[in-house]
């Protein structure tokens, strides 16, 4: 069916494409919620995941972007994804760059954008995450970032990464701090070992005051990263210092990778896969399978998404193939992966996990 929407959604610009999808979506979770749970009804038992503390019916999630102000999460789980992951949220509301800010490349099914972590903020996007949080078994995680504006630094960045923190944490399944960023002036600050260092500081810190309070929940925090520069990536030692920061700070996992930096934003679909794939095989080896990675770049069909596995993730994620494959993608990459997992005589897809490195 999407073969036939496809050429409407691209007759429009790409950001309003996404407007129109996105309003369509949530039309369609409140109003025929069980006709798109039947129309996308695919469940396996080998697809199940244990990881990070959380059950994942199976490991194929959206990737952060596509649902910033989590209005989206009922219409993912009718889907049949795994999991969704909401934002970037940011402390205070922002309207991203300008635009034209989100650009297609068809011939490579791939796309450029330069949104600049636009969202509602955290103190709006809270409330509704706290109502979607707790519904059945779908894990919603919740990645945060530095509000895009380069007059917050110092001081102040870490502040500001911390209220988001604080007014997201009892909703979120998990937490990912989004610190690779391409398409905003300091979205990438916190890459930089030290600086990662200090803010993984003052989130122990929150966490240990938290406890001490007697929070009950304290999700499991991942880290995102970039993509490696290049494709023939074997050993890079910035990847090394982030790992041994990592290592002295309560970081549960890792999604790799971001989008790749491009003069005009970040790079993002098929061109990406090498990259993120080489990292997600080395960050495996490297820890030696000990904290859970969600492999996310260029993943379009069961293949791609059973080699990312294989190479080391435990979950996957997508964005620019349901742009160009639409919302049958998730389905189709779950029957593929029960199909490639028997092939290769595994009970379950999470024995795949690392079993080519
Ligand atoms: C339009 C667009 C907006 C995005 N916004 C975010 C974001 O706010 N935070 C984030 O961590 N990643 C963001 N991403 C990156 C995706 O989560 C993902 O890491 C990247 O697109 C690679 O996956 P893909 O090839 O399946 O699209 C965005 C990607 C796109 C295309």
């Amino acid at each position: 069916m999407y073969a036939h929407i496809r050429p409407l959604l691209f007759a429009l610009g790409p950001e309003e494409a996404h407007l129109l999808a996105s309003t369509g979506a949530r039309f369609a979770q409140k109003v025929i919620p069980s006709l798109i749970e039947r129309m996308f009804a695919f469940s396996h038992p080998a697809l199940s995941v244990q990881v990070l503390g959380l059950t994942f019916t199976n490991p194929v999630g959206l990737a952060a972007g596509f649902d910033k102000n989590a209005r989206l999460v009922p219409f993912f789980r009718l889907l049949g994804a795994g999991f969704t992951e909401v934002g970037s949220v940011t402390a205070r509301p922002s309207r991203g760059n300008s635009r034209p800010r989100l650009f297609r490349i068809p011939d490579q099914e791939a796309l450029i954008n330069r949104m600049g972590l636009g969202n509602h903020g955290a103190a709006k996007i809270a409330p509704r995450l706290k109502r979607v949080a707790h519904q059945t078994a779908f894990p919603v995680g919740v990645n945060i970032a530095k509000t895009h504006s380069p007059g917050i630094l110092g001081d102040e960045a870490l502040e500001d990464f911390a209220e988001t923190y604080r007014r997201v944490v009892d909703h979120a399944g998990y937490i990912t701090l989004n610190v690779s960023c391409p398409n905003t002036a300091e979205g990438k600050t916190f890459e930089d070992p030290a600086a990662l260092d200090t803010l993984l500081q003052h989130i122990d810190a929150i966490t240990a005051e938290r406890q001490r309070e007697g929070a009950a929940h304290t999700p499991p925090l991942l880290v995102k990263l970039s993509p490696p520069e290049r494709e023939r990536f074997v050993l890079d030692s910035l990847y090394d210092e982030i790992l041994a920061v990592c290592a002295t700070h309560r970081v549960d996992g890792f999604v790799a990778t971001n989008t790749l930096p491009h003069d005009k934003g970040g790079l993002s679909g098929p061109p990406l896969a090498t990259r993120s794939n080489a990292l997600v095989r080395y960050l495996h080896t490297r820890t030696n399978g000990s904290k859970p990675i969600i492999g996310v770049g260029g993943i379009d069909c069961a293949e791609a998404a059973y080699e990312r596995l294989a190479a080391g993730a435990s979950l996957v994620q997508l964005y620019t193939g349901l742009v160009y494959h639409g919302p049958g993608l998730i389905a189709r990459i779950k029957q593929g992966l029960v199909r490639l997992a028997e092939a290769e005589k595994y009970a379950s897809i999470s024995q795949v996990t690392g079993s080519r490195t």
